[in-house]
């Protein structure tokens, strides 16, 4: 493990409301893996399973949930020799941390979130303290391992700041030394939907494609992407889309393709399946390794149980620094 030469720490995590698609890969696992590979960030990677109780889930779905995420980070190449991959529900400290960390955040600002107030309108039967307690939660994911670099998405932005204040409030009221952490920037933060409107999200049927996704279901979803009937002039937001995911993917054929939809001789049908290949050479290599992770769950539970501990061995050490600073 690099970590020991780490000037910065890194710290992500996705939720564990599903297999990943996509949207996640391109949107958070591509930096997690570009970060692993730098000897100057220590990483560390995890499920988020807590923050599932935020919102309605099933008991058995997320038992197996947890586990899935954490093979499909392997799948895509997260690395436990070079990240310390773990599940956040088996390092206790975490929700321990939340509620030290709750006494120096006012209900009001949790009220005031964009998240908060879209997840209230979601499910306007559901409003937990948990919910409230959402980036409370998340910050202590990030400040008890000191976590100053956190790759995700913009949307994410509001959290990363809540982090940042509380950290500031410890440090000033307890004198504690956390830091302030940064989003940091990765080149697919934004994955488009295939709807053509807002971003690829789970929640929303027909707007992303599974790393499981064969090429003829792939090539299924890219075709039903909404294109306009003719080239040319003001480009729609499904074709933006198309473009998007070129240049994430293959940036070598945008140039061609630009050209063709500028002159007007561009045909979707062509664009299309240059995406859907585009899309299936990168989510291949991932179904080859899942089917051997699946085949080997030996060494899941391994690299499962690993990587709990050495998490702990870090959060219990920020644990005992914040009990003894605020009193106990
Ligand atoms: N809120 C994040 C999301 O929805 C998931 C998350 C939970 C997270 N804890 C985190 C991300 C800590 C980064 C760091 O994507």
């Amino acid at each position: 493990m690099k970590n020991q030469t780490a000037k910065h720490t890194v710290l992500s995590g996705i939720r564990a409301t599903g297999r990943l698609h996509l949207g996640n890969y391109l949107g958070a696992v591509k930096g997690m893996l570009e970060l692993q590979d730098q000897p100057e960030y220590r990483t560390l990677y995890m499920v988020a399973d807590l923050h599932t109780l935020t919102t309605p889930y099933q008991v058995a779905e997320l038992r197996q949930n947890r586990r899935e995420v954490l093979i499909d980070y392997l799948a895509a190449g997260l690395d436990p020799e070079k990240s310390i991959l773990f599940l956040q529900a088996d390092v206790n400290e975490h929700a321990e941390l939340a509620y030290y960390f709750s006494s120096v955040t006012t209900v009001a600002k949790m009220q005031h979130l964009p998240t908060f107030k879209d997840k209230v309108k979601q499910y306007p039967e559901h409003v937990t303290m948990a919910l409230l307690n959402y980036p409370v939660l998340m910050a202590a994911d990030i400040l008890i391992y000191k976590a100053d670099s956190v790759p995700v998405g913009v949307d994410q932005e509001p959290h990363i700041e809540v982090a940042r204040e509380i950290a500031r409030r410890m440090n000033q009221d307890y004198g504690t030394a956390f830091p302030e952490p940064q989003r940091f920037v990765t080149p697919g933060g934004y994955v488009p939907s295939l709807t053509g409107e807002g971003k690829m999200s789970k929640s929303v049927e027909g707007s992303y494609i599974r790393l499981t996704d064969t090429l003829d279901e792939i090539r299924k979803k890219v075709r039903a992407v909404p294109t306009a009937t003719t080239a040319g002039g003001a480009m729609p937001a499904g074709v933006e889309a198309l473009f998007t995911f070129l240049e994430l993917l293959a940036p070598e054929q945008v140039a061609a393709f630009k050209t063709a939809f500028d002159d007007g001789s561009l045909r979707f049908s062509e664009l299309k399946d240059a995406v859907a290949e585009a899309i299936f050479a990168e989510v291949e290599p991932i179904q080859r390794r899942r089917a051997e992770l699946e085949a080997n769950p030996d060494y899941v539970n391994q690299v499962i149980a690993n990587g709990a501990e050495q998490a702990r061995a870090i959060a219990q050490a920020t644990i005992r620094e914040v009990r003894e600073k605020m009193g106990f």
